[in-house]
């Protein structure tokens, strides 16, 4: 029999902390950040914007007290190409309960309860017409990029340090900054927002000077495969063929900012020749990234007047122009399916990420919804629990903020809730988990 989904409907777990408080309170924030911006839709919109940011107040208000009293989850009428899809959904949600009872906050599955509510806050700003293109979450994602500023530089600084010597790195270097960068992505995922419930989470500290004491942190390691993967062509040059990187992208900011630098490394190392990168289509769980954000930052990133950060920028720039990275925005990714639904409800996705050599998932969500947010048995295998979703090889990337986890070894979790009751959720620790498809 498959483990249950996590869900608020299980008293005192993280999905009813988070059903409870955490959502309510993130509602709370945005209903506040768009009453303060009032006088900005007047400015931009005329009277028309003044009533319509009143609009999204109050239907905010009214979302937030529907998930206070565990009212039904709705159908999804704003006319987007995914509420067909939603609305199917929910419709299947219902053939699991009793008959007469409906899907609600409280009852059903936390992992589409949480997406229900970001999608429903983007039902409300596109209804409320002239302020259709509005990212609630905006003004919060630049302060944390703002604020990450110095580590930024130096993490650019760096970055500009090993592109200058890229030629003369041997295998063992390259493998050495490579596992260093990969951390530093890693770590990035820190940096979300959304389990800080929108308050300061940017980086401060120097990025790079924290890797060795994290290192026992990383609870699963698989750093090493995901290496063999990416030197194949290395060691095999006469049989290389084109390799392709994709990578699920998760926060803007200074996450999005170790993710190009990664990316960048691999490149300019030869053993990446083109890289697709996916992100959210809509705003999404505070930080996560739009395509907006990404041309924004790489934009940003050009006018600094810190040598490499700009450097970094314009290289970044020419990279889109010429095609060596794209930008794909699937709507499957902000719909609450969990991966092994992709080949039936997404399949030209699928055959996307087929076409890649290595997918790197960033993120915590990204693992939710790989594992399909089942209370999985802690030593169940990361392939077990995929469940069959294995376009290509993968590597989750993903610092524990929801208490799920699979292929820790027997006594591990045991050990670490002896001395952390927090371990899972608190972003303290982390993995790097990897799959392969065996044919
Ligand atoms: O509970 C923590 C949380 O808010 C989850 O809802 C979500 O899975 C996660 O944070 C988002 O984190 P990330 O940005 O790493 O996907
Ligand atoms: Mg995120």
């Amino acid at each position: 029999m498959s483990p249950h989904h996590l869900s608020a409907r299980f008293l005192g777990s993280f999905a009813y902390l988070t059903v409870k408080d955490r959502l309510p309170a993130i509602l709370t924030q945005i209903i506040d950040r768009v009453h303060r911006h009032h006088a900005h839709f007047v400015k931009t919109h005329g009277e028309e914007g003044g009533e319509a940011g009143k609009k999204v107040v109050s239907l905010l208000s009214k979302l937030r007290s529907e998930l206070l009293t565990d009212k039904p989850l709705q159908q999804l009428e704003d006319g987007h190409s995914d509420c067909e899809i939603w609305n199917e959904y929910l419709g299947w949600q219902r053939t699991k309960l009793q008959p007469g009872e409906e899907p609600s906050w409280f009852k059903s599955p936390w992992l589409y309860v949480e997406c229900y509510m970001y999608r429903k806050v983007q039902e409300i700003v596109l209804r409320c017409e002239p302020l259709c293109e509005f990212d609630v979450f905006a003004d919060l994602k630049l302060k944390s990029f703002m604020d990450s500023q110095r580590a930024i530089m130096t993490l650019a600084d760096h970055a500009g340090n090993i592109l200058d010597n890229i030629g003369n790195l041997k295998e063992d270097d390259l493998k050495d900054t490579f596992m260093k960068l990969l951390q530093v992505s890693l770590w990035g995922n820190k940096c979300d927002l959304s389990i800080s419930g929108g308050l300061d989470n940017a980086q401060k500290a120097d990025p790079l000077a924290a890797l060795w004491n994290l290192r026992s942190h990383i609870l699963v390691d698989d750093s090493e495969s995901v290496w063999s993967v990416l030197n194949k062509r290395k060691r095999s040059p006469e049989s290389a063929s084109s390799f392709r990187l994709d990578i699920a992208l998760d926060n803007a900011g200074f996450e999005l900012f170790t993710d190009l630098v990664l990316v960048e490394f691999l490149q300019s190392a030869n053993l990446v020749d083109q890289v697709h990168f996916h992100g959210k289509s809509m705003p999404w769980f505070l930080s996560d990234i739009t395509k907006e954000d990404f041309v924004k930052t790489i934009k940003t990133l050009c006018s600094t007047n810190h040598r490499w950060t700009s450097r970094l920028g314009v290289r970044w720039h020419k990279r889109v122009q010429d095609g060596l990275w794209t930008y794909h925005d699937h709507d499957f990714w902000t719909l609450p399916h969990d991966y092994a639904d992709m080949v039936t409800r997404s399949p030209e996705l699928y055959a996307e990420l087929q076409c890649a050599q290595l997918i790197l998932f960033k993120g915590d969500l990204h693992y939710r919804k790989l594992l399909g947010d089942l209370q999985w048995e802690h030593t169940t295998s990361f392939a077990e629990a995929l469940r069959g979703f294995e376009p290509s090889p993968l590597c989750s990337l993903r610092a524990l903020k929801a208490d799920i986890q699979v292929g820790l070894k027997p006594g591990q979790a045991e050990q670490l809730s002896g001395t952390d009751a927090k371990w899972m959720v608190s972003g303290e620790y982390a993995i790097v988990q990897f799959h392969s498809p065996v044919h």
